[in-house]
């Protein structure tokens, strides 16, 4: 090797690294110490069995019965290779069960092509969001690369694990064992269906998926059957998570990170280009080819909620808004790493807000959010409330608390557990025989850090602020999920 300026500068830092003062030996082994947030990313090794809760706070709301099944990335890290990216686990569906007062918990993996090959290997070797992969991948179709660790939705007694490069895969809703990729249409196997499906008021079900600038649009029942299948084409090939709809249109939400080479791992495909802009496209549901834009100022975004549309034409959701993609990119590469700083700030949750006369804003809550979500009751239609996961902030990745906006009223009713809890996303549960939006328990899991322990909360909607009205907790740690879906 020939001595070059590059080497001997390296010597040199190795060199004056020697000389360690105390102070430094301790921040360097800080640094290589498990975070206290760690849990949130563990390998959970194998599936949970059937199993009770304890009840350790407060006791079941009377007419609260249904299960909530959550999805998302529970095992990263094999002998041979492993998974750089949080969104790259593999997909376990959990389900958390309230009947009659008591809690149960049983959790699965997806039985994906992807996990076969990489158990089959012992090694972590499909590529991915942010996870490179290597020549020992066996990928054949887009599902063969599918983790199904993002999302969850309940058609009749299966449920469908979500992923967002390929098909819905189908388990089953109470052994929770993976019975088949979902083929919606013969023609349209492997295509995208994303994790993010939107429930129309008529009781359909509208979702996407992405390829470049072209959008599948896929309109479903309730049962999973498909009622039609379009593709149309955006303006630009924006990185797209989440869409979000009204009674009558769908909305694309296209920020400034877009298409600019291709690759592997999929993330690297796209270049944040914060003078782009970020655009609305607004899709009328009847007439597919019937489009407007809107202009706002550059943001990031994962995750949008339900929208609506006013009397008079103007449109309204919200949007768990970022400055950047940071976190998508580097945080949630040291997410996995479990040790360290986590790159990336806070998402805020705002309102945007569409004019009829072409005008558009955003209405800043002020807070710190993620997962906004609204009363089922009211998908696509006018609401006040968004419930969202608060409390992060930089240098405590993931949230700690939960909150409601009210944005009739400006004001954010929020509990906060402290940096014991990782807070997970809420579902809305209407109470029985109810319809006012504030008459409605929110469920959602936690991973309690002082306790190493997952647990199960249930708050009132009308007194979030108040603290959960009951808490189960498990004799198991699951890692943090992404998102999930209550049935009744
Ligand atoms: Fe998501």
């Amino acid at each position: 090797m020939t001595p070059s300026r590059r080497h001997f500068l390296m010597g040199a830092a190795a060199l004056s690294a020697a000389v360690a003062t105390p102070e430094m030996v301790r921040a360097a082994i800080a640094q290589e110490a498990a975070a206290p947030w760690a849990l949130a990313t563990a390998d959970l090794e194998a599936d949970v069995a059937p199993r009770a809760l304890s009840l350790v706070h407060g006791r079941a709301p009377a007419g609260l019965e249904g299960t909530l099944f959550r999805n998302g990335p529970a095992k990263f890290r094999r002998q041979g290779g492993i998974a750089t990216h949080w969104f790259d686990g593999d997909g376990l569906m959990r389900s958390f069960r309230i009947s009659d007062g008591q809690a149960t918990l049983a959790a699965r993996f997806a039985d994906t092509p992807k996990r076969r090959t990489e158990t089959e290997l012992d090694a972590v070797v499909t590529p991915g969001f942010g996870t490179a992969g290597d020549s020992r991948a066996r990928i054949g179709s887009p599902d063969d690369a599918s983790a199904a660790n993002t999302a969850v939705m309940v058609t009749g007694d299966k449920v469908w694990a979500l992923w967002e490069g390929g098909s819905p895969l189908q388990m089953d809703a109470s052994t929770l064992a993976t019975e088949r990729f979902v083929t919606l249409r013969d023609d349209l196997k492997g295509m995208p269906f994303q994790a993010h499906p939107r429930f129309a008021p008529d009781g359909t079900v509208w979702n996407v998926g992405l390829h470049g600038d072209q959008a599948i649009v896929w309109h479903l029942r309730a049962s999973g059957e498909l009622i039609d299948a379009q593709v149309i084409r955006l303006p630009r090939a924006s990185y797209l998570h989440d869409f979000t709809a009204t009674e009558g249109h769908l909305i694309f939400v296209l920020q400034p990170w877009v298409f600019d080479h291709a690759g592997m791992p999929y993330a690297t495909q796209f270049a944040w280009k914060p003078e782009m802009g970020t655009q609305v496209l607004l899709v009328d549901k009847a007439d597919l080819t019937s489009t407007r834009i809107w202009e706002l100022p550059a943001f990031g975004f994962f995750h949008l909620g339900d929208g609506w549309e006013e009397a008079d034409g103007t449109i309204r959701f919200d949007v768990a808004a970022n400055r950047d993609n940071t976190f998508a990119i580097e945080g949630a590469r040291v997410l996995v790493e479990g040790r360290g700083t986590v790159p990336g700030n806070p998402s805020e949750l705002k309102l945007v807000t569409l004019y009829p006369n072409g005008r558009a804003e955003m209405t800043s809550s002020g807070v710190a959010a993620e997962f906004p979500k609204g009363d089922p009751r009211r998908a696509g239609l006018e609401r006040s409330l968004t419930v969202h996961v608060a409390g992060e902030r930089g240098g405590r990745p993931l949230p700690n608390g939960l909150a409601v906006q009210d944005w009739k009223t400006g004001r954010n009713h929020a509990f906060n557990f402290g940096d014991d809890q990782i807070m997970e996303e809420a579902v809305f549960v209407p109470k029985p025989g109810a319809s006012a939006e504030r008459d409605a328990w929110l469920v959602a899991p936690s991973i309690n850090l002082a306790e190493g322990m997952t647990e199960l909360h249930v708050f009132d909607v009308a007194s979030v602020e108040n603290g959960p009205v009951a808490t189960w907790r498990a004799d198991v740690a699951l890692p943090a999920g992404f998102h999930g879906a209550w049935r009744g």
